[in-house]
């Protein structure tokens, strides 16, 4: 097939939403590449300053200036792969170097074009699904794994089998008040890592002067350590998918966004997926679920490399075409957030948590929780432990039981000299005194 023109490219995205990011993939497939006179056309027709797009463009990670960088390795250098051999990996393979990949809970991630190849030697490369949470073994309660296991869960199909969809059919012939109220109640709090009450923030876009509001998933998780947005977007999309629609029921938005970062191309094909079948099943697009007047379209928007996209405030610029600084709060984002106007932007496991919360109930949800705690945290467990992976954990839950009894504890003859928590941002716990 004979390659698009660059006036296709440009007319194609021009007038979409948010269309700098699928614009510059596009051509940097095309090309394998992002030349200078592919840059001077986006320039043109985007209308943005050539210097400016220069600058946005090489903030960037992922987006390559040197021809067919696209299909030149890149091997993961995060924490947990470099006690894995990322040093004798870059050499075999002659590659450059990319910040954690969210791969941690197995051999070492190298990017290939839109391929990632998995293992610790050059010649054994191979593409490998995420794995899959394991149950835990004290068979407690799951709010967001609870159905992550089944057989077909990513298809609509597998995911009504047990409920899919029905907590926004509930929530259509309710008011958004009352949607509101309930996730209030349930102490929902944020999972992405700052922990704002989430009914809070439905309530306060709700009630933001200004139209059309917008629904961002921050699928971008680029912590080193962190792999659990990818486990609940590979094998469980349309919960996300389906607490996104909650979210604009109850808050008035018209347009969502999910922002993914760049190192899950599989998982961009499980949303494009997703999206199709909750589009044609009538959960996305005008009318939804028979409701007159509720309209809600969903897009996807890839990143391309760049750890500070995870803040909303950058992610928000990125998705904007602008360099992706973090912006200067307040305002905040429920009042000024893409194109100036109310956003929510919520992590993925939080949406994902709003539908089983809609089902079984705010009283529900907060007793998953041990003692005074309210509801549970996917956490992703990865470095010298027997068994690495994802594992929903009920809040108040000790982590020594959590590394211990759940995860193996550490590897035959070591002992756990410290932990680092929430990433590199949260620094480390010392380890066990003999
Ligand atoms: C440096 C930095 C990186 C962040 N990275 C992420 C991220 O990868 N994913 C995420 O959901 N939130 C991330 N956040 C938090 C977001 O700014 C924002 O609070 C969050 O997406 C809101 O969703 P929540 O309320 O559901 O947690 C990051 C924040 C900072 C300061």
């Amino acid at each position: 097939m004979k390659p698009a023109a660059d006036s296709h490219l440009i007319d194609h995205w021009r007038d979409q939403p948010a269309p700098l990011l699928p614009l510059l993939h596009a051509f940097q497939e095309r090309d394998g590449w992002l030349s200078e006179d592919a840059l001077r056309c986006i320039s043109d027709g985007l209308k943005i300053p050539l210097a400016e797009l220069f600058g946005t463009v090489t903030f960037y990670h992922h987006f390559s200036r040197e021809e067919n960088g696209l299909n030149k390795p890149r091997v993961c250098d995060g924490p947990v792969c470099r006690f894995r051999g990322t040093e004798n990996l870059l050499e075999a393979l002659s590659a450059k170097p990319m910040p954690c990949a969210g791969r941690c809970d197995g051999p070492i991630p190298v990017l290939k074009g839109n391929e990632v190849l998995i293992g610790c030697e050059a010649n054994d490369l191979k593409p490998l699904p995420s794995p899959l949470p394991s149950p835990n073994p004290g068979g407690i309660e799951e709010c967001v794994f609870a159905h992550i296991r089944e057989e077909g869960r990513a298809t609509i199909e597998g995911y009504k089998k047990t409920g899919g969809y029905a907590a926004l059919e509930k929530a259509l012939v309710d008011s958004p008040e009352n949607l509101v109220a309930l996730i209030t109640e349930s102490k929902l709090a944020g999972r992405g890592g700052a922990g704002f009450p989430t009914g809070k923030k439905w309530e306060m876009v709700a009630q933001a002067e200004g139209n059309p509001k917008t629904i961002v998933c921050n699928a971008d998780e680029g912590e080193p350590g962190c792999f659990k947005d990818r486990a609940l977007l590979d094998y469980d999309p349309h919960a996300t998918l389906e607490g996104m629609i909650l979210a604009a029921h109850a808050t008035g938005a018209t347009r969502g966004f999910i922002y993914l970062r760049y190192e899950y191309p599989d998982t961009m094909g499980t949303l494009e997926r997703a999206i199709t079948e909750a589009k044609t099943a009538g959960w996305l697009g005008q009318n939804i679920g028979g409701k007159a007047g509720f309209d809600f379209e969903l897009y996807i928007r890839r990143g391309a490399g760049a750890y500070i996209c995870g803040e909303e405030g950058s992610l928000l610029n990125s998705l904007e075409g602008k360099h992706p600084f973090p912006r200067n709060r307040p305002p905040f984002p429920v009042t000024h957030g893409f194109e100036d106007l109310p956003t929510v932007v919520n992590n993925v496991e939080t949406f994902a948590a709003v539908p089983p919360i809609v089902n079984h109930g705010a009283d529900w949800y907060q007793s998953l929780g041990l003692g005074e705690h309210a509801g549970t945290k996917a956490v992703s467990l990865s470095g010298d432990i027997q068994r690495p992976g994802n594992y929903e954990v009920p809040f108040g839950l000790p982590l020594k039981t959590l590394l211990h009894d759940w995860a193996g504890g550490p590897l035959a003859g070591q002992s756990i000299q410290a932990v680092s928590m929430a990433g590199l941002s949260g620094g480390f716990l010392g380890g066990e005194r003999p």
